[in-house]
């Protein structure tokens, strides 16, 4: 009678053990893949907020004549990167599609103005010196509002 309680109690404990250890596994799996989908944690190294261009309607045609001239010499043909960086961390300059999901939102506006904010003040990536910086098209003037909004829905059409 002892013996059958003792082993009952043994079977218990060592099924506890299996449980809880496929348990911690499963569940610090769960925490990385949150964190990593977080959104809104790109942001630009240079302040400053949203453009106005977040309050127009892009033409994505138009952008992608826009992004053609001033964009697809860093972020490659349609956004697709591969262009080396040297002195930056990453070593080549983000690609644009897909795009790094730290900036995708299912709410449009914040992920269009995830984007607007690159395009109106620049970054510079980490790195000892990188070669090539984010331009600021905003602040310095190279686009338009309307021709910030057209490239930044252009750039959104190729990650559907
Ligand atoms: C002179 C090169 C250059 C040009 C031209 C350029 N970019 Fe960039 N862009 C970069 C670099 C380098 C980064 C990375 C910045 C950082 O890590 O802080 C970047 C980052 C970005 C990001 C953030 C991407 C990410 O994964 O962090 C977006 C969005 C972006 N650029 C859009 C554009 C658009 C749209 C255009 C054209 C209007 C454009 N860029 C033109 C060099 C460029």
């Amino acid at each position: 009678m002892v013996s059958k309680i003792a082993k009952l109690a043994f079977l218990f404990v060592t099924l506890l053990l299996v449980f809880s250890f496929v348990a911690a596994c499963g569940g610090s799996k769960d925490t990385e893949g949150g964190l990593e989908g977080a959104e809104g944690e790109v942001k630009p190294t240079n302040p400053g907020g949203p453009g106005e261009a977040v309050n127009l309607t892009g033409n994505a045609t138009a952008g992608a004549e826009v992004y053609k001239t001033s964009c697809a010499s860093c972020h490659g043909e349609e956004g697709k990167g591969g262009v080396a960086n040297t002195g930056s961390t990453d070593e080549t300059v983000p690609s644009l599609n897909p795009i790094d999901p730290g900036l995708v939102s299912s709410v449009a506006k914040t992920y269009v103005t995830n984007i607007d904010l690159f395009v109106e003040h620049g970054s510079t990536p980490e790195g000892s010196g990188p070669t090539l910086e984010m331009t600021a098209f905003g602040d310095q003037k190279i686009l338009t509002s309307q021709q910030i909004a057209d490239v930044i829905a252009y750039v959104i059409s190729l990650n559907k």
